[in-house]
Order: structure tokens, then sequence, then C-alpha cells
């Protein structure tokens, strides 16, 4: 969480910062700053609250935007201290002669913070940052020399972090350090940019230096210089960046959010070809490094994942379990990493996440790497810290997600997965779903222009929204792989219109939440043909027997069942195991209309951030 973002060269710094923290803006929104030099100068600009906040400081502020040239940035996800102008990045030391921004968190800060107080620093904020502003500054005092400060004062650090730092007297430079938090640089002519992510840069360059944990950098405006955890310099590897500006653009929607619901039919072309040839073929998963001996020793899959990457994963554990038969489990990343799970080389792990940032994954990862499992990761950024550490890497290549809550990435994970668990399946020979698969394959072929026709007509999810747009409640049921689609669409409501919604298997409703349902609580259920359809509508009459009222997302309902629901939501007909890709459609608009109904901010929701960075 949190974004920076530097810039040295010819331009108006000002300019270059702001528009990255625009499209930094996903990782954080609780207050954003600046500083800028100029000459042997630094002048410091913050605002709580959006950046618009700060835009309008900084016309006031004309003159010294006007004359500099070297800036860094920051937007602010609060960790340490409230959402306060204080508290904004930058920081500065007791004699503001270095000024730095910082994302992570300093584990060790309050041990960082007496050795400090103690030599004199005083401190202005509440944050972790503004000790390694001191800190930094105290070795300063040593060496006199920016790089020299850095390189000590991050092995005193424990913790993760990017940082990017400023010298008055070194007024050539920025230094930048890393370690468990992303940074990249830009390279440019005559100029270089920083930033926490691609978007931040790519309309300035498309060639890139990513840094690597324990690495540090001087970053001036026609040389970079990267330093290794034994402050040798190395050599620098360009990479060219995967992202066009077009995609960070609304593209006439309202909202990102919206714009990445409408793109998924493009999605799913996308992950399919070249690995889906036709239905009678096998699929094609090249990047997935495992040769089919070793796929047959395989005694167990562990996904692991967080938030919207942990329903894919259920929906997962449902499909690699059908056609692959190995038995499989799902985690929270966050509960993964405390417990000693057991894994072995007969194991295949799958880390999922949109961002590969996440850091709950992240360390669950690593520490899983440490017991030889095969890891593979399914994630949007093939540039990331987990595609780093995959043994195989399926990039589901969905295209930059803006919008924090994640609809796009959604799908295109399932899709990845229902390739992943065919593939498996067809490794290990297995036969008894073989025209089940021959159908599914069909079916996903059939997918996108499904999906796009379920996009065009959307008047009664409008109506739909509206109508219960005014409750504080809701409930989500559904049974069997559409479970996991009950547990996504309650996210959904609950993270960009602050409903409270709750995801239940509908057969759990009878052991304690039925006590909540009377006319104030609206549960929606989800209905596919298939051998959960009876049991769910079994539920359905429970619910309206509670007076409960009831939305039906359904792909048939008979006619004498139809006065059960007081709404209904019809979705183009599928496979119950398909299902999950097309119900999930229904409930992002559902979730996206109510939100937009209640005059909510749908890309940015309160208290969220597009890639969670800390643990
Ligand atoms: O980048 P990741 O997929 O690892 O992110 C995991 C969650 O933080 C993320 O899915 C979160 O739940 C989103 N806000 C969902 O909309």
């Amino acid at each position: 969480m949190c974004g920076i973002i530097g810039y040295i060269g010819d331009k108006k710094a000002s300019d270059i910062l702001i528009s990255g923290l625009s499209h930094l803006e996903y990782r954080g929104y609780d207050s954003a700053g600046i500083a800028l030099m100029h000459g042997k100068d630094i002048d410091i600009y913050k605002a709580e609250g959006k950046l618009v906040n700060l835009i309008e400081v900084l016309k006031t502020k004309q003159d010294v935007c006007e004359k500099s040239k070297i800036g860094i940035g920051h937007i602010r996800w609060a960790t340490h201290g409230l959402p306060t102008t204080i508290n904004a990045h930058p920081h500065t030391c007791n004699c503001k002669n270095l000024t730095l921004v910082h994302n992570g968190i300093i584990e060790n800060y309050q041990e960082l913070k007496e050795e400090l107080l103690a030599k004199g620093c005083i401190f202005k904020s509440q944050t972790d940052t503004e000790v390694a502003a001191h800190l930094i500054a105290n070795e300063y005092g040593k060496t006199n020399n920016l790089l020299k400060a850095m390189q000590n004062a991050v092995k005193k650090i424990k913790g993760a972090f990017a940082f990017c730092a400023i010298h008055k007297k070194e007024p050539d430079r920025i230094v930048v350090a890393k370690r468990n938090a992303p940074l990249v640089i830009g390279v440019g002519q005559n100029e270089n940019f920083i930033a926490s992510d691609i978007p931040a840069i790519i309309e300035y360059t498309k060639k890139a230096i990513y840094l690597s944990d324990h690495q540090v950098g001087v970053v001036k405006k026609d040389s970079i210089e990267i330093y290794d955890e034994n402050d040798s310099l190395i050599s620098n590897k360009i990479e060219l960046l995967p992202f066009e500006a077009i995609a960070i653009s609304k593209m006439g929607y309202k909202h990102f959010m919206l714009k990445e619901i409408h793109e998924q039919g493009d999605v799913i072309r996308n992950i399919l070809s070249g690995k889906l040839i036709s239905p009678k073929d096998s699929i094609v998963l090249e990047d997935f490094k495992l040769t089919k001996e070793q796929i047959n020793k395989i005694k167990r899959v562990q996904i692991i994942a967080c938030g919207t990457s942990l329903h894919a994963g259920l929906v997962g554990k449902y499909i690699i379990e059908k056609f692959a038969k190995i038995p499989t489990d799902v985690e929270p990343s966050s509960e993964y990493i405390y417990r000693d799970t057991i894994a072995d080389e007969n194991t295949l792990v799958i880390g999922i996440s949109q961002s590969g940032e996440t850091a709950d994954t992240i360390s669950a990862i690593k520490q899983v790497k440490e017991n030889n499992s095969h890891i593979a990761i399914i994630t949007n950024r093939t540039d990331s810290t987990m595609a780093r550490l995959a043994d195989s890497l399926l990039a589901i290549n969905a295209g930059i997600e803006v919008s924090v809550a994640a609809t796009k990435s959604y799908i295109a994970q399932l899709i990845s997965l229902y390739l992943l668990a065919i593939f498996l399946g067809e490794a290990k020979e297995i036969s008894c779903y073989k025209d089940e698969i021959i159908n599914l394959k069909q079916e996903l072929i059939k997918l996108p222009n499904k999906i796009e026709e379920l996009l065009e007509h959307t008047e009664n999810i409008k109506t739909i929204a509206k109508k219960y747009s005014s409750f504080k409640d809701f409930i989500f049921i559904a049974r069997g792989i559409n479970y996991p689609s009950a547990l996504e669409g309650a996210l959904k409501l609950k993270e960009i219109s602050y409903i409270n919604a709750t995801g239940y298997g509908a057969g759990e409703l009878k052991h304690g939440p039925i006590a909540m349902l009377d006319s104030d609580m609206p549960v929606l259920a989800i209905l596919n043909t298939g051998i959960v359809y009876d049991k769910v509508l079994s539920n359905c009459e429970e619910a309206k027997a509670r007076q409960a009222r009831l939305i039906g997302v359904a792909d048939y309902i008979a006619p004498k069942d139809k006065d059960l629901f007081d709404d209904l939501i019809m979705i183009p007909k599928v496979s119950d195991t398909l299902s999950p890709a097309v119900n999930i459609v229904v409930l992002q608009l559902l979730a996206y209309y109510i939100a937009e109904y209640l005059g909510k901010d749908v890309d940015q929701p309160r208290n969220l951030a597009k890639s969670v960075t800390v643990e």
C-alpha cells in the first residue's frame, strides 16, 4: 500500500509527480504529499484526503513548481498514525536537509525511535517513516554521503520498505532502496523516474529497471547506479514495460470498475488463446513446468490467496478435485503463514494474486518454497514479486486493473483455474469426465459471447439495484461450486457500497444465520440447474417463510416457483461447473449499480487499497 514517485530531469517535476500519484491512487488515498527540490532548497507540500486536495494546495505554489525539476511524492494508506497532514509523507530530519518518502512498515521503529530520541531527534509525526528519515540523516552525519547513509541505515531497519530520499547537499540525485515492497526505476532520455508501479510512469517511458530486495540505487538525470546488499555496484538490467498508457483510461465509462466488468469477454478470449485450441484437443499450458511424470506424483494441492483471489481458489478446489482427482486445500495466506503447514515435493502450491504484491501471500509462498514444493503463481502481474518466486508462472493477462474492486482479474483467475484443472486431469489421463470436459471446453469457447450478451441487457439489474440500495444488510446464498460466488458477490457489495453483506453456503442458513431473517434482510440466492438446484430452492422457501425479500439469480425457475421470488435476474444457461463465471458478472453489476446509485466512490472505496503490501 502507499505509492511513491520520483522524478529527476529537465521537466516540471510537480506535473510528473501529480500525474504519477493519480495513477497510484489505487494503492491508498488518505493523504498525499510531494517534495520539490530547486537549487539547494527543498519545499514540501502535503494535504489530507484525496489527491485533489494536494492539487489545490499546489495551485498557490506555482513559482516553486515552475522552477523544480527534481522531486519525490507519496500517496498514503495509513498504517502508523492517523491520516492527517502531519503524518502525510514526505518526512524530514531535524535540520530538514534530508527528505524521504516510504512504502512499507518498519517493524523495529519503536526501538530505533528510542535510540534516535536519545540522540536528540525531534519527532513531529506518529509514523514509522519519520524514524527512517532521522536514521538516514544520522548516518549522513557520519558519512556525508547520501548513498552510504542509505546503505548503512537499511541494514538497521527490520521490515518492508521502498524509500526515495533527497538531500539538500546532493541536489543532483535521488537515492532509493527496496526490501519487500515494489519499486521500479523508469529509464528516460536525460531524465529518470521512480515509482511503486508502472502506471505512474508508463506515459513517459517503456524502459525500466526493477529493483530487487536489498538493493540501493542512485538515480541522477543521466545515470542510474544500483548496488547490491554487499554495497557492490552491479550492472543494470533494463526491461521493457508491459503496459500501454491506454489501459489506464476509462474509455468513456463512468468508472474503471464498469469498464473492467465490460472487458471480461475479451479477457477470457485472451486467456484461452493458444491454450484451448479446440474441444477435442488437450489443453496447452506451456508455462506449467511440471512433466506428466511429475504431475502424476502430486499428492495434494494447496491454494493460497487473499480476498477475491481466495474466492477464485475456492472454485479451483471444486474443479481440481473433480477433473484432476487431487485433494485440494484452500487457505487465506494470512492464516497459512502461522501454522506448521504440511507441504513437500509432492505438493503443488498455487498462489493466486491479481497484483502479485500481496504481502501475506508473498510470505506464505516464501515459507512454502523451503519445502521443495512446486510453486505455481496465477497472477495478472508478470513483473511482480510473486511472479519472481514462481516455478510455473501462469499469467492471466487481464490487462491493468485500476478499480480497487477486483472484477476482470477474478474471471481471469477462474478461467486459468479451469484450464489448469483440465490440464492436470488430461496429464493424469483421467477418463471419467471425458465427455463433460469436451462439453466444458465448448462452453469455454462460447463464454465470452454469453457474457457480452448479458452485459448488453442490464436494465433489470439496474432497477433491482435501485430498489434494494436502501437496505443496510444483505445475505447471499448458494451451494456447491457457487458457494464461492456467494462469498465474492457479498464481498463486492461490501467493498464498494459499505452495505453489510455476508455470503453463506445455503445449507448453513438454518444453522444460525436464519435468526437474522425478516423483511429488512434481502436474501440473494444463486440457482443454477444442477445437483444442488432443488436444495437451494428449499433454502429459499425457508428464507421466504421468515419474510425475507428474495432475489433469485437463476438460469431457470419453473413457473410454479416464480412467486417465491420478489425479484429475479435470469442468466444465460451454462453447465453448473462453469456457472460461477457467469453468475459473478451479475453480482459485480448489482454491487456496482447499488454503489453508483448511492453515490459512492466506486473505484476508490474508503479504507481499501488495491495492493495490500503489509501483513
Ligand atoms: O492482488 P491480490 O489478488 O493478491 O489481492 C488480494 C485481495 O487484497 C483483493 O482481492 C481484495 O480482496 C480486493 N479488494 C477485492 O476486490
